[in-house]
């Protein structure tokens, strides 16, 4: 795609198909999270505060695109899309404590810890966690809620992002790395779940194993790119605009693309991951046009 062509489609991508959608997850994020008083007041305003500062709802968005790819019925799915923001939101708050990456502002406010302290954002993201399978299984009708759990469980778990958080650690320390390392741990710590966000969707509506695979390949392939300009934001962007520090990821000696390949070349990367993935997604025909569009703006995107 051109990029006059490109630039369009993002554009109709946020100016006409997402509003409403973003929409409908803003108010169910807001109706999931309200609480009986049997969760702690303190607890239950720090996990309203993570999950309601903003945030550009990608995955839950993903959710409800790769629903309508599969032509399903996109409000069955929001249960799903506001499960997966409650853990992306729980990954958000542990990955900011001391303990892992020390950061102190994150969607433009102060981080969990600073503001409710450690033990209580500990907490905030444990409730989010497990809130986010509660309301998969009240939420989703039975055979789709338990492939929605086994996706999103194995995509957050010991396999997926918590391994790929874990590696992420330990490759400050690593020494010298492959890049085939350093794409195993962006796979795990954020393109798996983005591919699940996708394949949640698909199984709400219905899809078959070939529809649930091309997803898997888009899925996986916007997760890296999408990772990859994470860690290029991190180095060319400023905290007003993304809402959290910057030029943080070489002063703690992370392995990331830019560290190990240097921009034009991460940038080549990410470019022909979006490629990769857009063909993937072929034979959807015009139900994938936003999924199309957002990968585009994976790579184009500056916040
Ligand atoms: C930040 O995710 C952490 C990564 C996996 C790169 P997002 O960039 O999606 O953060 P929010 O949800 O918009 O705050
Ligand atoms: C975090 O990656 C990925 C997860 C939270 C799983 P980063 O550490 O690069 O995310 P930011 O830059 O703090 O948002
Ligand atoms: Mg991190
Ligand atoms: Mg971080
Ligand atoms: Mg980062």
């Amino acid at each position: 795609m051109s990029n006059t062509n490109s630039a369009a489609e993002i554009r109709w991508l946020f100016d006409e198909r997402l509003p409403p959608l973003r929409a409908q997850v803003e108010q169910e994020l807001a109706r999931r999270l309200t609480l009986s008083d049997d969760c702690p007041a303190l607890l239950a305003d720090a996990m309203r505060y993570s999950t309601l500062a903003g945030g550009k709802r990608l995955r839950p968005l993903l959710v409800l695109l790769g629903c309508e790819a599969c032509g399903g019925d996109v409000s069955e799915a929001l249960p799903a899309a506001a499960a997966i923001e409650f853990v992306h939101t729980y990954s958000l708050i542990h990955d900011d404590l001391p303990a892992m990456d020390d950061d102190d502002l994150r969607r433009g406010v102060p981080t969990s810890h600073i503001k409710f302290g450690e033990a209580t954002a500990i907490l905030a993201g444990d409730g989010l966690l497990t809130l986010a399978f509660e309301v998969i299984a009240a939420g989703i009708a039975p055979a789709a809620a338990a492939s929605c759990c086994r996706e999103l469980a194995g995509a957050a778990g010991a396999e997926g992002m918590v391994g790929g958080q874990q590696a992420d650690l330990e490759a400050e320390t690593g020494g010298v790395s492959s890049v085939e390392h350093l794409e195993s741990i962006h796979r795990r710590k954020t393109g798996r779940l983005i591919c699940a966000a996708l394949r949640m969707g698909g199984c709400v509506a219905g899809a078959g194993e070939s529809q649930l695979r091309a997803l898997t390949d888009y899925g996986l392939r916007i997760g890296l790119a999408f990772q990859i300009a994470d860690d290029l934001l991190d180095l060319t962007s400023t905290a007003e605009k993304l809402g959290k520090g910057v030029q943080k990821d070489a002063a703690r000696n992370k392995l990331t693309y830019p560290s190990l390949l240097g921009v034009e070349e991460s940038r080549r990367r990410a470019r022909r991951l979006v490629d990769e993935a857009r063909a993937a997604l072929e034979a959807f025909g015009p139900p994938a046009r936003p999924l199309l569009a957002l990968a585009e703006y994976v790579v184009a995107r500056d916040v």
